[in-house]
Parts: structure tokens; C-alpha cells; sequence
């Protein structure tokens, strides 16, 4: 494939650096405050902020630009009570039988267990799907490259768009998630990759006091 045309960068030069320390700083301060919330109010939500943090993921890097994700927003009550459905299904097997006794003391301070309310409670499910390839007009496929990755960055500009905008998230991953990809009709090369649930959260909500590393435990400067 030929070189694209080149067009110049939109212009974020306008900031002085005193600026772009402050913002930076606020930033900061925002994103300490996002926590995962698990009880979620049925109070509605506009779509237009779903649609705009959509809008932002999309924009999200990705492998050769080949942008290997779908976003499924589900609103309707009958599908969010199948998906509920589906995911306890799985989740109690696995909080049953299925999961090592590590796994589940790992889990224990988060106090979760396989009732899963939310499902069915929160406004929106976003449902997101990594895509390993694009299947072309006449069936061919076109790879993707590092598509998990891509859709883990895409994912995290998304978590961070909605927590900007006000509302409370939940990044749920019933295991495994093959149910999705029938509840929503979605092709069977598109992997299910997590299940955003997203509203405002519950009126008096609590979350767990859960302690985060401290700045130099997790970056190092070289
Ligand atoms: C990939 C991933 C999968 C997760 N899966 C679940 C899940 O299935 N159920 C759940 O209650 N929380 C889940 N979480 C949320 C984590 O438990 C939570 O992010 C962590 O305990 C830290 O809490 P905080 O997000 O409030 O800082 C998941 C988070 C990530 C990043």
C-alpha cells in the first residue's frame, strides 16, 4: 500500500508549559479518585456521553492502525437480564468449583461473589470485543496486529473518558464470555474482551478501602 497523504498535526503547541503542568496535575487528581463501583442506581444516563467516550476510544492507538475492537452498547432490559443470565451462570461455576483457592482469596477483600445485580441495574452494558482479523467484501482476511493490546489501550481511554464525565464504571469479565458473542449476535472472530458496566453509581455506594502502590514502587526513572 502507498504512503497516506500527510496533513499537520492538530495544533497543541498553544499551551505554555506552565499549562501542561497543571493540567497534568489535575489529571492526577481526577484519575485518583475513579474507583470500581458495584452497585449501580437505574437512574437513566444521556447516550450522548456514552456516544462522545465512545468517540474518544475510537481515536485510541492502535497495531498498524487496524483499530481491532467493537463496542456493543446495551441498553435493552430483556438483553442486559440475558447477559446477567449468562453471567452468573459461568461466574457461579467458577466462584463454585472452577476457581484455584488463590484466585479466591485474591478476590476476598473485594467481597464479590457470583450475584451479579449490576447486569441488570446499571444503565449500559458496554460489551467490548477484540477482533484478531477484518474480514474483507469477497471474505479475505486482513490481519491484526497486536489486537489485545490495542483494545486494552482503547478500553482505558474509554474507563477514563467516563470517569471524566461523571459516572462510575465496573470492568467485569465473566469467564469465559463465549455466551456474549450469542446474545449479540457477534461473529465468532471477535473475542469477547471485557463488559463495561457503566451509570451512576448507587446512592450511598461503598467501595473496599483498597491500598494503591506508592509512586516509586511502580516507575523507576533511567
Ligand atoms: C481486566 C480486569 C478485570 C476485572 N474483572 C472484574 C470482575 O469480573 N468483577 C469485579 O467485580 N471486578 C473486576 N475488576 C475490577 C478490579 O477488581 C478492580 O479494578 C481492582 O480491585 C482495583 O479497584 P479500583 O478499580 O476501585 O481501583 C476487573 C479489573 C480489571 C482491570
Amino acid at each position: 500500500m502507498a504512503p497516506a497523504q500527510r496533513i499537520p498535526l492538530p495544533d497543541r503547541r498553544s499551551l505554555t508549559m506552565v499549562e501542561r503542568v497543571e493540567r497534568a496535575r489535575q489529571f492526577a487528581e481526577e484519575m485518583a479518585l475513579r474507583r470500581t463501583v458495584r452497585h449501580f442506581s437505574s437512574e437513566p444516563v444521556p447516550p450522548e456521553i456514552i456516544r462522545s467516550c465512545l468517540r474518544a476510544a475510537g481515536r485510541a492507538p492502535s497495531g498498524a492502525n487496524r483499530q481491532p475492537w467493537h463496542f456493543a452498547v446495551v441498553r435493552d432490559p430483556a438483553t442486559k437480564r440475558r447477559i446477567r443470565l449468562g453471567a452468573e451462570v459461568e461466574e457461579r461455576a467458577f466462584y463454585e468449583t472452577r476457581a484455584p483457592k488463590d484466585w479466591l482469596e485474591a478476590l476476598e477483600p473485594l467481597g464479590t461473589d457470583w450475584h451479579k445485580p449490576f447486569l441488570e441495574d446499571a444503565p449500559y452494558l458496554i460489551v467490548i470485543f477484540v477482533k484478531a482479523y477484518r474480514l474483507t467484501a469477497n471474505g479475505s482476511r486482513v490481519k491484526h496486529y497486536y489486537a489485545t493490546e490495542s483494545v486494552g489501550i482503547a478500553t482505558g481511554v474509554l474507563i477514563t473518558g467516563l470517569h471524566h464525565a461523571g459516572l462510575a464504571t465496573l470492568t467485569h469479565t465473566p469467564s469465559p464470555m463465549g455466551f456474549l458473542n450469542e446474545i449479540l449476535d457477534r461473529p465468532a472472530h471477535e473475542r469477547p474482551f471485557l463488559v463495561l458496566v457503566t451509570g451512576l453509581p448507587a446512592a450511598g455506594a461503598t467501595v473496599p478501602d483498597l491500598e494503591k502502590k506508592p509512586f516509586d514502587q511502580f516507575v523507576s526513572f533511567h
